[in-house]
């Protein structure tokens, strides 16, 4: 029976990926070693890592003043890391609270600088993106979580910075590489690899040339964007293994056709699942529906006394895996990011029709 797998990350990912990634773990490229016994400093490290960093720029679009770095400690250390280097003692930046992620980021940011929460969605339990904002006229950035993995909501359009020497820092974790994005309204952008891109262990930053050495402060020096771009993400050991994999995986994407062609394919995948949930009495969508995510679906049951449980060992059964919706939520949640084919959707849809409950 197909697996399929709707875990919210570390996600699945595309078949010829993990093939490839197992041939790499015995052997890599005829060498008689695996890629995990490798210096970073060889010849054939030195050449992935280029080569991942030019296929980032060129699928994503990435103007010639940005850097791309391979970090390690997740996304979760960039909500610290962004306003060491960013914000001045007493500078404000503005943050939108749209679910746990940005909640974290703003927290991490308290102990730095002055965060702006400017609006937030909490009011609803996330269900729902705040805007048309004020924004504070001295604020340096806008801080965003651009697709809300737990919740299930998604900036469909970017907020405009209203400051002109502002710009928008965002947490893209869960939707970089699922839509094109114009990365020239970005100061910043990260993201953990486990969605959309690879395994979990490398953080992908495409950071623009100007903020890169602002030095505000004497910061631990893993923590300064500026030595890892000085270094080319070799100032330590880096992540070789999930940077041959994200590379793998943006091979994958270019085969596809890309930023556009995977848009398509994510709406379609995205328009079958929302339509079934609407349509079907059973079942209803707990967000507001301009700021449905097309990457994490969450759904419930609409009579709340039926049992969740029983509809997640159903679908067990017919192979539709880690469909629990996240426990601050409750109900199911599909995670349907690029590497989902079509047929998972088709095979949720199917079970959804073919659920009776008992
Ligand atoms: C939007 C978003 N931001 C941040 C994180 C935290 O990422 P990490 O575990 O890489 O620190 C996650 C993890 O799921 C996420 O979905």
């Amino acid at each position: 029976m197909k697996i399929y797998n709707f875990s919210a990350g570390p996600a699945c990912l595309p078949d010829s990926v993990l093939e490839a990634s197992s041939r790499a773990t015995l052997n890599y490229k005829e060498t008689g070693v695996s890629l995990m016994e490798m210096s970073h400093r060889s010849s054939e490290v030195m050449e992935l890592f280029s080569n991942s960093t030019k296929r980032v720029k060129t699928i994503l679009d990435v103007p010639s003043n940005y850097h791309v770095l391979w970090l390690q400690g997740g996304a979760s250390t960039q909500f610290s890391m962004a306003p060491l280097n960013l914000l001045p003692d007493d500078g404000i930046a503005d943050y939108i609270e749209t679910g746990s992620w940005s909640t974290k980021a703003i927290h991490e940011c308290k102990k730095i600088g002055h965060p702006s929460v400017i609006g937030s969605s909490k009011d609803k339990n996330f269900t729902y993106i705040p805007k048309n904002l004020p924004q504070n006229i001295n604020s340096h950035y806008l801080h965003i979580t651009s697709n809300n993995t737990i919740y299930g909501t998604q900036y469909n359009k970017m907020p405009e910075v209203l400051n002109s020497s502002g710009y928008l820092v965002a947490d893209m974790s869960s939707d970089l590489f699922s839509k094109p994005v114009d990365i020239s309204k970005f100061g910043l952008i990260y993201a953990g690899a486990q969605k959309n891109m690879g395994p979990a262990g490398v953080t992908l930053i495409i950071i623009r040339d100007d903020l890169v050495g602002l030095n505000y402060r004497d910061m631990p020096t893993m923590l300064n964007y500026e030595t890892h771009v000085k270094k080319d993400s070799m100032f330590n050991t880096p992540p070789v293994f999930s940077v041959f994999v994200v590379n793998e995986t943006l091979k994958w994407l270019e085969k596809i056709g890309g930023m556009e062609k995977i848009d398509i394919i994510n709406r379609k995948k995205a328009k079958k699942l929302y339509s079934e949930i609407e349509s079907n009495e059973l079942f209803e969508s707990p967000i507001r529906p301009e700021d449905q995510s097309l990457m994490n679906v969450p759904f419930i049951f609409s009579n709340r006394s039926h049992k969740d449980q029983s509809f997640l060992n159903f679908c067990s059964l017919r192979g539709l895996k880690t469909l629990k919706g996240h426990r601050s939520v409750g109900g199911f949640r599909a995670s349907i990011y690029n590497a989902m084919e079509e047929s998972g959707v088709d095979a949720l849809i199917d079970a959804m029709q073919s659920y009776k409950v008992s």
